[in-house]
């Protein structure tokens, strides 16, 4: 599995196909997605005004999504990232949409057997895996892996000898605000490689995955993606060996707030740029959404437990509520993934500037300091915000019992 391959020429035909589908993109238009239509879930809330924190979860949304996606990329399968939301209602609803599913974990694949899942629909794309994992999933009939390093190809070799293997890639994905592009994936040139050096250990070399970072906002990173892609098909065609898929990994976004693209635009996007790289060739596809599918489902209604001042010359108040980066909310991180945030009910009072936190005693409990959030000047304890697209990747970051509260707390209608 030595690297003898020529860097230059990758970049090469790399940049011709990704200059080819660009030129198509700039013409392209890239409408404004709607807001999504978050009524059942305020009625739920309305009507049973649940204890807080709460999130709750509309499942014709997500069921909404799952068709809009497939009509936007007809030629994909749909593997949900069953990390970004992996409740039970979510699951069967999703099986009996007939989508499959990408897992990280052998809880995962126990999860989406429980639904009711064919294990041939269930993709291990975790590529930091254990061989106990490996061989469970194996055993009960998992057959397809995701790797990106020999070592990890010869932990699956050894536990789920003959398996499909398709090796990550490594790609650069501007534009994303919450980026992937260092922690997973290889070079080209090694993926090549690794995926020609697959077939000598007994494994099927099935094809090449990439993500393009999570909320990617720019429907032409796929373009130079993809291209990378083809490129380590052409080498490992080079050496007798014949991928077949591409998985177009997630990053599809949410609707946090204006100037998302609607998923029609990145399904054009990544159509152009699979026929500027493959032409007639076209690889089987695959895509493992988790945010857009789920995101837009949730609204976390949240109860403010204090609003102060930390002098008598600041003018910002802090406003504490009962859920914190502990309580679901850790994609606050770097405050970049920004919720839209709204007092329920009517207040006639200005808007003035605030700091959103949590209610641990922990100061990293912070949710939005330099966002610029401004809440009405008259909200005090005991009123409730709306956090809204809050379906994805909340529950799972919950803190057990940290600082003694329980887990957030969500409901599916
Ligand atoms: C392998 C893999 N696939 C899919 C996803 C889902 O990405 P997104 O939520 O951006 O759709 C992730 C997210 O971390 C991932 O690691």
């Amino acid at each position: 599995m030595k690297n003898n391959l020529a860097k230059v020429s990758r970049s090469r035909s790399v940049n011709a196909a990704v200059a080819n589908s660009n030129l198509k993109l700039a013409v392209a238009k890239t409408p404004e997605a709607l807001a999504p239509d978050h009524s059942r879930i305020i009625s739920y809330l309305e009507a049973h005004k649940p204890a807080t924190p709460c999130l709750v979860v509309d499942l014709s949304i997500v069921a909404g999504k799952y068709g809009d996606l497939r009509a936007a990329l007809p030629a994909a399968e749909i593997f949900y990232a069953v990390k970004a939301n992996p409740a039970p209602e979510i699951l069967d609803r999703l099986v009996a949409l007939g989508s499959s599913f990408d897992t990280a974990s052998a809880g995962e694949i126990r999860q989406v057997l429980a639904a009711g899942a064919k294990p041939a629909r269930i993709s291990f794309g975790n590529t930091i895996k254990k061989p106990a994992d490996i061989a469970f999933a194996h055993a009960v009939g998992v057959d397809l892996f995701a790797f990106d390093s020999e070592a990890e190809l010869r932990k699956i070799a050894q536990h789920a000898p003959g398996a499909r293997v398709f090796c990550r890639i490594l790609v650069e994905g501007k534009g994303a605000l919450w980026p992937l592009n260092k922690k997973f994936g290889c070079a080209p040139e090694m993926a090549a490689d690794l995926l020609v050096g697959a077939a000598k250990l007994g494994l099927v070399p099935h094809g090449v995955s990439f993500h393009v970072g999570s909320q990617q906002l720019d429907p032409a990173q796929w373009g130079n993606a993809i291209a990378e892609a083809k490129w380590v098909f052409d080498r490992a065609a080079e050496q007798g060996v014949t991928l077949r898929m591409v998985d177009l990994g997630g990053g599809f976004p949410a609707t946090y707030g204006p100037g998302v693209p609607t998923v029609a635009a990145y399904g054009a996007a990544i159509g152009r740029a699979l026929k500027a790289s493959f032409g007639a060739g076209q690889p089987e596809i695959i895509i493992e959404p988790g945010r857009y599918m789920v995101g837009d489902a949730g609204v976390l209604e949240t109860e403010v437990v204090l609003v102060s001042q930390k002098s008598y010359d600041d003018d910002r108040r802090w406003v504490y509520l009962d859920v914190g980066r502990f309580g679901g909310l850790a994609e606050v991180e770097g405050e970049a993934i920004r919720y839209r945030i709204r007092p329920v009910g009517e207040s006639a009072a200005p808007e003035a500037p605030v700091v959103l936190a949590g209610p641990t005693c922990d100061s990293a409990d912070i949710l939005y300091d330099k966002a610029g959030y401004t809440l009405p000047s008259d909200l005090e304890s005991g009123d409730r915000l709306r956090l809204y697209s809050t379906g994805a990747y909340t529950t799972t970051y919950s803190a057990v019992n940290f600082n003694g509260f329980d887990p957030l707390r969500a409901i599916y209608i």
